[in-house]
């Protein structure tokens, strides 16, 4: 879908349906809701007395307008009680209005920002707007080829603006649209089957981003890691016939002395188990495994087109996990990229084998902070349930600063402890760790383990096995891949400029 921001008033839109919000607890109209009630002869008003309509948050209603006014539809969108309005419930709100309005198979509608909503934070409300807008109607359908031309789609959507706050909102809309389209490019990229989406073209589509201005790619192949020394995470590969890529993004926003963000992704391409296979039932969401490195990926790209004052390094360590004759299996030994060795106990547990030697490649950089992004652990989701980010490392600043991005964002974010009685469980008898500590603490035990390989910089892990896939539809991510990270990483970026937000 299209957003263009026009001047003008929204009783004048010519459109298929005009957006208009209510609060619940809201005594009379006001602005052009007033207006548009008076020039239709007082239908909203009567609906609403009536109690067709009780402005719940995210209840739709359509009317038609009767030729009144040039409009042929309104929606009347609740928002709830006004003193529990947030940003989640705008971005509901948006993304549930929008759907319903495509299952009308509406094709165009115009709305107007409210910029008092929440005073305090104008820009975020623009942000919320189009983030539920754009999330809410993602949908996946290259591989739909029957019944193709019964699918609907929104194509545009109108914010008018009437007076001052034009290029205020219009230049809120260009960098929120930035936002969702990494966003829709992350979740193509985890929804696409491990078959189109192999470890070479994960490759490929980091070297589209390269395209942009200040990006650079640079691919490392099995030959270049083996001479390295990555062996952690070409174990892990070995039991694949598709080839492991280690794919860096370096991004050049500012002056080149100026001490980079390095984001690392897992990019498990799918992640069968290896030799410790996993249970047939599910098996296919592992396609999913790589949903850490899609929003490394998608941050990038974002913080590219946002031209953010920033040097950004995105490291994303792609393989498959599956146990082919060569394939690695339990009790083996590899001496990883930092010169420790791994014993491997549960050829399950790759992502933080693969992660050790990005961590280890990153300290390269000599950055500023290092953010690791993976769907590690089963465990994350016992613990913290589907849509809860679990969060550990090792500076209370850096997740401070990941914690104010994500009450922003509403991608939920909650930390684990990593004390020193957890490292006990990560300990092997024979080399210098193993890559399982059993299934007591399991994310933290992880997590103990990544932060082996980090070397003295400050560092955050965020596992996002929960979040990332979701089997059911939540309000603006539809069911399938979410993005997430994306717009929390992006957020956590912008407000690390120094200056005001840009
Ligand atoms: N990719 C999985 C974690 C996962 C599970 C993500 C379910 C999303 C949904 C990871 O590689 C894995 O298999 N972890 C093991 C670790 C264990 C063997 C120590 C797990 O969580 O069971
Ligand atoms: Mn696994
Ligand atoms: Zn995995």
């Amino acid at each position: 879908m299209k957003i263009f921001v026009r001047k003008g008033k929204l009783q004048d839109a010519k459109s298929q349906v005009i957006i208009l919000n209510f609060f619940e607890d809201q005594k009379k109209l006001s602005g052009s809701a007033q207006i548009i009630n008076q020039l239709c002869g007082g239908i909203i008003t009567e609906l609403i007395n009536n109690r067709d309509f009780e402005a719940k948050p995210s209840q739709v209603s359509i009317i038609y307008t009767g030729g009144k006014i040039p409009a042929k539809r309104i929606a009347l969108v609740g928002l709830g009680k006004k003193s529990e309005i947030n940003l989640e419930k705008i971005r509901a709100a948006f993304a549930k209005t929008m759907q319903h309005l495509r299952s009308l198979n509406i094709k165009e509608a115009a709305t107007a920002i409210d910029l008092s909503l929440l005073p305090k934070d104008k820009d975020k409300i623009v942000q919320a707007m189009v983030e539920g807008a754009m999330l809410g109607l993602y949908q996946f359908i290259p591989y739909k080829t029957v019944g193709r031309e019964d699918i609907k789609e929104m194509e545009q959507l109108n914010i008018v603006v009437d007076g001052k706050d034009f290029s205020f909102i219009e230049s809120e809309v260009e960098k929120t649209q930035v936002i969702t389209q990494a966003v829709y490019f992350t979740r193509d990229l985890i929804s696409a089957p491990s078959n189109e989406m192999t470890p070479s073209i994960m490759a490929l589509k980091a070297r589209e981003i390269a395209r942009k201005q200040n990006v650079t790619c640079i691919v490392l192949d099995k030959a270049k890691m083996k001479e390295l020394g990555m062996n952690s995470l070409l174990g892990v590969a070995q039991g694949s016939n598709e080839e492991a890529k280690f794919i860096i993004l370096e991004y050049s926003g500012a002056k080149k002395n100026e001490a980079p963000v390095v984001l690392v992704g897992k990019g498990l391409t799918f992640d069968s188990g290896g030799i410790s296979i996993k249970p047939a039932e599910k098996m296919d969401e592992m396609k999913s495994d790589m949903s850490g490195g899609a929003a490394v990926m998608g941050a990038v790209m974002a913080a590219a087109d946002l031209q953010l004052p920033l040097n950004i390094i995105g490291l994303v360590p792609a393989t498959e996990n599956m146990p082919g004759s060569k394939a690695y299996k339990p009790g083996d030994i590899f001496k990883s990229y930092s010169g420790k060795n791994i014993e491997v106990i549960n050829t399950d547990a790759e992502g933080r084998l693969i992660l050790a030697d990005a961590l280890t490649y990153a300290a390269k950089y000599k950055p500023a902070a290092i953010i690791d992004i993976a769907t590690l652990t089963g465990a994350c989701i016992i613990a913290l349930g589907d849509d809860v980010i679990g969060m550990l490392g090792t500076d209370d600043k850096l997740k401070g600063e990941i914690n104010k991005a994500a009450e922003n964002t509403g991608e939920l974010v909650w930390e684990m402890p990593l004390w020193e009685c957890y490292h006990e469980q990560i300990k092997s008898d024979i080399a210098d760790y193993k890559n399982s500590g059993g299934r007591a603490a399991g994310t933290i035990t992880a997590a103990a383990f990544l932060s082996k390989f980090v070397g003295d910089f400050p560092w955050v892990h965020l596992d996002i096995a929960g979040p990332a896939w979701s089997s059911k539809d939540k309000p603006y991510t539809p069911k399938g891949a979410s993005g997430v990270a994306v717009r929390l990483l992006v957020e956590f970026l912008r407000n690390r400029v120094q200056k005001s937000r840009v």
